[in-house]
């Protein structure tokens, strides 16, 4: 069944008498037990909520996984999967990774005794040329936030097939509308649920989408004991949100394509980076890889004044942190999303004061031009 009606009928409640047609909010912390040794196959919310369970399915569903795990937030999903690892295990992680992700590689990672390394796990060559006996994980965004780098998925998945190291792709920017990155070979796909899924910006959540019973049964134990799931309500909102994902991702692009055509074409622009324009870098790795671009953009501005006076005269577009909503938002990556990324790795890949975000949403392209326009020049 095409992603579009899997969006809108994909999630059922498995226990509905009713014939309601969507899925309640099972408000309910605790199940009763038929009698001693018996159960209604829920115990306690922190295992299993009929709500969340409903959108679990229907994440693993539409990702082509055999389980999918829903957690308060992105951060919780990503803290679940590091958990997986031992002291003295390795990750090799994109060097262009939301700073969130950096900042807890960075302390619990190392703190718990993780040796990380970072690269562009878009050069397979770096990457072979990194693992080591140790290697467990390599962690990777495609397209990365916020430099808009490509990792081929499935060439990735083929260099490290065989060996004993997980691949984990964070399918935030594309969702399994545009991407299944299970489906290229990886092991785990990472969301930040409060993005695309969710797409109003009213609601955070996290999920980790699993290839393999094994790895599912492990993160699962992990899931239970450390409790970062994702409650009723916040389950039901993913739920409502999810039905429009088709219709909002394909608007969002349509939008996305303009505005980056446009921005190109304005002198106070000097370098514009989104994955559907036909010369971005990896243009023909996603094109196998994805049905579709996304809408996230970031640029560069030709100096630091006007990107701070920018975000001060902006009108309709609000300046503020997150991605993913019905709202177009505008970042500043270098004092918000990625303030914690070492000034070395910001160097290197470009992430300067002159750089801006744009998680364009489902507005009228022409109006949000007609902003940006104003609050350029
Ligand atoms: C690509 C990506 N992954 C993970 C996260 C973390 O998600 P959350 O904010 O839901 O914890 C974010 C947040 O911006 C993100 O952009």
């Amino acid at each position: 069944m095409h992603s579009q009606t899997l969006c809108v009928h994909g999630c059922t409640d498995g226990n509905n008498v009713t014939g309601a047609v969507t899925v309640p909010v099972y408000q309910c912390a605790t199940f009763a037990h038929p009698a001693l040794g018996d159960t209604t196959g829920y115990d306690y919310s922190r295992q299993q909520n009929p709500t969340r369970e409903a959108l679990e399915n229907q994440i693993a569903v539409l990702e082509d996984a055999t389980d999918c795990l829903a957690f308060a937030t992105g951060m919780a999903a990503i803290t679940c999967l590091l958990d997986l690892l031992e002291p003295g295990d390795e990750v090799i992680a994109s060097d262009d990774l939301y700073g969130g992700s950096v900042r807890l590689l960075n302390n619990l990672g190392k703190k718990h005794g993780l040796g990380i390394t970072y690269l562009d796990t878009g050069n397979l060559a770096a990457v072979s040329a990194a693992i080591t006996p140790q290697t467990r994980l390599v962690l990777a965004e495609s397209p990365s936030n916020p430099m808009m780098h490509i990792t081929d998925v499935r060439a990735l998945a083929d260099l490290l097939s065989g060996r004993d190291i997980l691949l984990a792709a964070d399918n935030t920017f594309l969702t399994p509308y545009f991407c299944r990155p299970l489906t290229l070979g990886a092991d785990i796909v990472i969301h930040s649920g409060t993005k695309y899924l969710g797409g109003h910006n009213d609601a955070l959540a996290g999920f980790l989408a699993v290839r393999s019973a094994e790895i599912s049964e492990k993160l699962r134990l992990l899931y239970k004991t450390t409790g970062a799931i994702l409650a009723p309500w916040e389950s039901y909102l993913l739920i409502r949100g999810i039905k429009t994902l088709a219709l909002r991702m394909e608007k969002a692009q349509a939008n996305a394509l303009e505005i980056a055509a446009w921005l190109r074409t304005k002198p106070e622009v000097t370098h514009v980076r989104y994955a559907g324009l036909l010369d971005a870098p990896g243009y023909n790795i996603l094109r196998k890889q994805a049905s579709g671009f996304g809408s996230m953009i970031s640029f560069d501005v030709d100096k630091p004044e006007r990107a701070a006076a920018v975000l001060g005269r902006l009108k309709l577009i609000h300046f503020a942190e997150s991605l993913g909503g019905v709202e177009t938002l505008m970042t500043y990556p270098i004092v918000q999303t990625h303030a914690d990324v070492p000034e070395d790795i910001r160097t290197k890949l470009g992430l300067s004061d002159r750089l801006l975000r744009l998680s364009v949403g489902i507005e009228n392209a022409a109006d949000l031009i007609t902003d940006i326009e104003q609050a350029l020049t």
